[in-house]
This record gives C-alpha cells, structure tokens and sequence, in this order.
C-alpha cells in the first residue's frame, strides 16, 4: 500500500517512543522508506541503533552534525520524503511546531519541510486537556497539520483519559490516508493569492484588503485531493496552507514572473488580488515633503494581466485556467464578459458589495461561469467553496 513511499519519521521523547519502533516496522511492511529522526528527549526512551536497525537507514539526531550536512543537509532532509510523521508528538515538540521554534533538528525539519505532517500526540492526559496543549493545537490544524490520535485509555503514568499514542497500525493508516491516490495525485495545479504591494518609494507602497484566505483555502483542498500545487502569493494575512510549494512574491511583475516559472501545470486558478497599476517610476529614495506644500505627483502604469498573459498562451497553456471576478452589481454579466475579455476557461464570481460581508470575511456566495453557463452556488464557509471548486476541477481534468 506504501510501496515506494519516503517517510520521515520524528521521533519525539516520550514513554510512547517505543511504539514508534513498531511504527517502523509496520511502515516498512507496507513497502516504505522510512527515515528515523530522533530528538535529544527521544534517545532517553529508544537508542538511535534500534531505530537504525528497523529502518535499514540511517538515524538523523544533531541539527549540527557536519558529517550529516555533508552528505545531506537538513533542509534537503525535509524535503526528501512524501510526507512527515512525528510519533510521538509530545506537548514539547507540539508547542515547537505551534510557535515556529526551530532549535534542535526535528523542529528545525519540521519548520523548513514543504510537506505534509501528520501528528501522533502522546502525553498525560492533564497536558493534552492543558489550555496551552489545546491552543497549540487549534493552531496546529489551522495550519492543515494531519492528526490521528491520542486515543483514550489507561496510560503508563496511571492516569485515565485522553493522551496514548494511537497504535502503530491506525498510524499506518492515516498514513495511508495522507498519501491516498486523490483524484489530482501528482498533477501540478498552480494557484496565486493575496494582495500586491507595489511600492511608491522604499517605505511605502499600494495595497488591497485581499487576505488571502480564499486562495490559501483553494490550495489546501487541492494538495488535500493529492495534487502537486504551487502557491504563488503575495503578502496575505493569514499562512500558506502545509503541504505545498510556496513561492512568496510582493508586486504584480513579481507575480507574473513566479508563474511563468512554475509552468507547465495542468491548471492555474488566479486568485491573487493583483494591483492593476503600479508607480511607474517608484523611488529608491524616501520621498520627502519639500516645504512647497504641493503633493507628489504619482503617476501610474499598468500592470500586466498574470491570468490574462497565461490564458492567451499558444503553448503550454494550462489545460483549465480558472479566474476571479470580485464584482458590486451585475455579478452574472459581468463575470460573463470578463471570462471572454480574459480568455479563460471559468471565472469565479463573487458580489463584495460591503452588504454581503464577504470581503475579509468567512463566507463566501460564488457564481461559477464555465463555458456551459452560470451556477449560482449557496452562501457556505470559503473553506467550502474551495473544496468544492478542487472537486469540479479533479472531475473536469478527468483522469
Ligand atoms: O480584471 P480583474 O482584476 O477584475 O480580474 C480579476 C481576475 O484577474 C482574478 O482572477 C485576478 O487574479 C486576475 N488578475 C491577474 N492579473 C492582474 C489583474 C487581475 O491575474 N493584473
């Protein structure tokens, strides 16, 4: 079921590193690589040659080992799996990942992977019902974390309650579930998102009060669905979903340039909020005031059209290029004209008209133009609306 599969393993230190033991062994039955990492904590429970044996690989334990960053460093460590596993994960290393610290090389892999990370929490169960434990892992599932686990039981501590490592085999399988064959497994989907900043002088510049979050929703759901996405976003104010390829860019010329260099991909869906004009000639000096009373004059340029440029691409156009279209009236017709204008093949068009709260909201009400006709899709969360955008999306590639 895994056959071929790499996966990083992050052992954590606690009392349940010795099921992480088995967790090797069942990972390798099933056909994957598996990659020990130990924490310092982790070595106090199971030695680095038990975890070496089971794999049949090296163990990786010091962030600072030259031997090591010579033959692979730990950002190619990070990158070098199908998704990361940390089992156990202990309030300690939860916490680590909540808050981005990065001191020691399992956080320090788990900060720099661009995978996705499935957790296994262990602890007593008065740490894991702790305010701290819970707020870290709401922020932990914010930020697309995979969990299975901790089951309910009596634990080795005496105690009673939520907080056992759930047993190596349902591990096994929720990793088979992370890597499970979506519909888009290994089909590279280009998204953008968030705002533009395009500068007027080194310390100011223009921007929008696009947040980012229903392009961050759409990437999610499609890495969800298996595919291979590359978030090309601009400075959004919530975090790039776990699990994809995030190249982070500031102006609309940026923009452009990432996409152009994260083709070929089978589908583009712009959802960035890209200035249409930029300072034509911004300065490399801070602009002062000179006494005279009179404003700048700012004079302006046009930016060019990222979804446009690609959409009218003679070759290597995406087979399905999906845009936005945030309009206050006549969202139907003029999302319809808009498609034609861009040359793309949907256009998801939403009414931000203040009254429906959408803009900077959580919900969203779309109407999705494709070339067979307009949907008025019901008001639900944006995380909904992206789930079911990647669902028609997986349907319209087909196979
Ligand atoms: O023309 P308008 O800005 O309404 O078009 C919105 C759609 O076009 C969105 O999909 C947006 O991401 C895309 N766009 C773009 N580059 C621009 C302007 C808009 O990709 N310069």
């Amino acid at each position: 079921m895994l056959a071929g599969k790499r996966i990083l393993l992050i052992i954590g230190g606690g009392i349940a590193a010795f099921k992480a033991l088995e967790l090797i062994r069942r990972l390798r039955e099933q056909g994957a690589t598996v990659t020990p990492v130990l924490t310092g904590a982790a070595e106090q429970f199971v030695t680095p040659l038990s975890a070496s044996a089971l794999a049949a690989r090296k163990v990786y334990r010091d962030l600072f080992d030259l031997t090591d960053e010579a033959e692979m460093g730990h950002i190619e460590l990070s990158r070098d799996a199908d998704l990361v596993v940390v089992a156990p994960a202990t309030a300690d290393l939860m916490a680590k990942m909540a808050n981005g610290l990065a001191n020691d090389l399992a956080s320090t892999l788990l900060m720099a992977t661009d995978k996705r990370v499935l957790i296994a929490p262990a602890m007593n169960v008065r740490m894991w019902l702790h305010p701290a434990n819970q707020r870290n892992l709401a922020a932990l599932e914010g930020d697309g974390i995979l969990r299975v686990g901790p089951d309910e039981g009596d634990m080795a501590c005496g105690e009673y309650g939520p907080g056992r490592m759930a047993e190596p085999l349902a591990i096994v399988e929720a990793v088979v579930d992370a890597l499970g064959d979506g519909p888009l497994r290994g089909r590279h989907v280009l998204v953008t998102s968030g705002p533009t900043h395009e500068p007027i002088d080194p310390v100011r510049y223009i921007a929008n009060r696009s947040s980012g979050a229903q392009g961050t929703a759409i990437a999610r759901a499609l890495a969800a669905l298996g595919a291979d996405v590359t978030f090309v976003t601009g400075p959004a104010d919530v975090p790039p979903p776990a699990g994809v390829r995030v190249v982070p860019v500031r102006t609309a010329a940026e923009m452009l340039e990432a996409v152009q260099a994260a083709l070929p991909a089978e589908a583009a869906i712009f959802a960035a909020a890209v200035a249409d004009w930029r300072v034509a000639s911004a300065t490399t000096s801070k602009l002062k005031k000179d006494g005279s009373g009179k404003p700048p004059q700012i004079e302006f340029a046009e930016n060019p059209d990222i979804l446009a440029t690609v959409a009218a691409m003679k070759t290597g156009r995406p087979t399905l290029v999906v845009g936005f279209a945030a309009e206050t009236d006549d969202v139907r017709s003029n999302a319809t004209a808009k498609r034609q204008r861009k040359g793309c093949d949907w256009i998801v068009a939403n009414d931000v008209s203040p009254a429906t709260g959408i803009m900077g909201g959580t919900e969203n009400a779309v109407t999705l133009i494709t070339g067979d006709g307009a949907e008025d899709w019901p008001r639900m969360s944006k995380d909904m609306v992206a789930s079911r955008l990647a669902a028609r999306l997986a349907e319209a590639l087909g196979k």
